[in-house]
């Protein structure tokens, strides 16, 4: 068992993440649910079976437990107002817990949920998906979608605890796996080099859970790290956002395309954070931050570890332009990108010449591998 400490600026408020193989079993124990006046669980329908092992385990009747479909639409006020309702229902107090077990998108929708409820409520996390335990649930930003804006109103709220079980990933499609895969590569590339060559040696969708387990340690403690010294992205929180600007504005096009009528196009967060990580590292070595031959090395690793490095279906500059400028990261008017001046050495608040956008754009293009 590891543990790896967040701290929090707001005293009291420290969160807890647990790694334990297999321990989902001893998470009555791990949660400390004793303390608690009562138990909810908001729970994952695409992980049900764990969540059936949480339940068993603390002790939580089917009557505490809400059920929702996992994935971005469950993060919304409709289903947010569901949450709450069901907690006003099974009357949970202040002095109550709530579980949130699943994916990225329950454990978000879940701690606002707790972070909103009597005006907050202790929240624990029992994250599902590879992207969750590495990304999703550490570092206490919680959130829902509102008018089509991914985390458009949301909250810093730590949770109490994290319980993960790297078991649970037995369940999770290959697809998704290397969707998650993609920001722990992302923590070797901003912060540790040896860790990059490390986690990208081999196809990450052949690795155990016995394997992923000290990654997703490492994963854990460099996140950490980070939010712990700078819990409210004012400075080094921002170098977590490498690949991230291209990344966002990819993943939402492609997720317009999804919409009207071409669902195949949809790239998931994690497949479109590595193509974007590919971008940027280009224009890092355009500025002549990253050397011309760490940006091949890192393309040979990606295609070592089974991460896409091109996109599948072309678009243009004018196709992501727009969700470019509108960088929910930017300031004022202006782009500030986080890129990295050496493999495990990012650097953040560069400004980058718009010309460099669109030859960043071509050289993601399919045809250009
Ligand atoms: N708070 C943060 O700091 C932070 C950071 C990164 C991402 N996020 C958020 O996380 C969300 C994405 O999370 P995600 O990648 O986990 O996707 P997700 O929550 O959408 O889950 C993906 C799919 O996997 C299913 N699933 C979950 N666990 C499973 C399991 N064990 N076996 C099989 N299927 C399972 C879900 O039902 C869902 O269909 C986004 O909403 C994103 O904004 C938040
Ligand atoms: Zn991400």
């Amino acid at each position: 068992v590891k543990r790896v400490t967040v701290r929090s600026g707001a005293e009291h408020c420290d969160s807890e993440i647990i790694i334990d193989l297999g321990g989902v079993i001893r998470a009555h124990h791990h949660l400390k649910v004793s303390q608690y006046s009562s138990v909810a669980i908001i729970g994952d329908l695409g992980a049900s079976t764990h969540v059936q092992g949480v339940a068993a385990s603390c002790g939580v009747p089917s009557s505490q437990i809400l059920l929702l479909s996992g994935g971005e639409k469950c993060k919304g006020v409709e289903t947010l107002s569901q949450v709450w309702e069901f907690l006003s229902q099974i009357g949970a107090d202040r002095s109550s817990l709530l579980i949130g077990v699943g994916g990225g998108a329950i454990t978000d929708l879940s701690g606002f949920a707790a972070a909103t409820y009597m005006r907050g409520i202790s929240a624990a996390y029992i994250p599902t998906t590879l992207l969750a335990q590495v990304d999703a649930s550490v570092g206490g930003k919680t959130g829902i979608n509102v008018g089509g804006i991914k985390n458009l109103v949301g909250s810093f709220q730590q949770p109490r605890v994290v319980l993960i079980d790297p078991e649970t990933l037995s369940t999770l499609p290959s697809r998704q796996k290397i969707s998650g895969f993609a920001e722990i590569v992302k923590h070797g590339l901003i912060k540790d080099s040896e860790y990059f060559s490390m986690v990208t040696s081999q196809p990450c969708s052949e690795l155990s859970g016995t394997e992923l387990t000290p990654i997703i340690g490492r994963s854990c403690d460099i996140k950490a790290e980070i939010v712990t010294s700078d819990e409210r992205e004012i400075g080094p929180r921002k170098l977590l956002n490498f690949g991230h600007t291209i990344g966002h504005a990819l993943e939402g096009y492609f997720l317009s395309l999804g919409e009207s009528g071409s669902p195949e196009k949809i790239l998931l967060h994690g497949e479109a954070i590595a193509i974007g990580m590919i971008a940027e590292a280009f224009i890092s070595s355009k500025l002549h931050l990253l050397p011309r031959e760490a940006l091949l090395s890192i393309e040979r690793a990606f295609q070592q570890s089974g991460l896409p490095t091109r996109l599948q279906t072309p678009c243009t500059y004018q196709d992501v332009a727009a969700r470019l400028a509108s960088d929910k990261k930017k300031r004022g008017k202006e782009v500030l990108w986080s890129l990295i001046k050496g493999i495990g050495d990012g650097i953040y608040d560069v400004r980058v010449p718009p010309e460099l956008y669109t030859e960043a754009i071509s050289y993601i293009q399919p045809s250009a591998q």
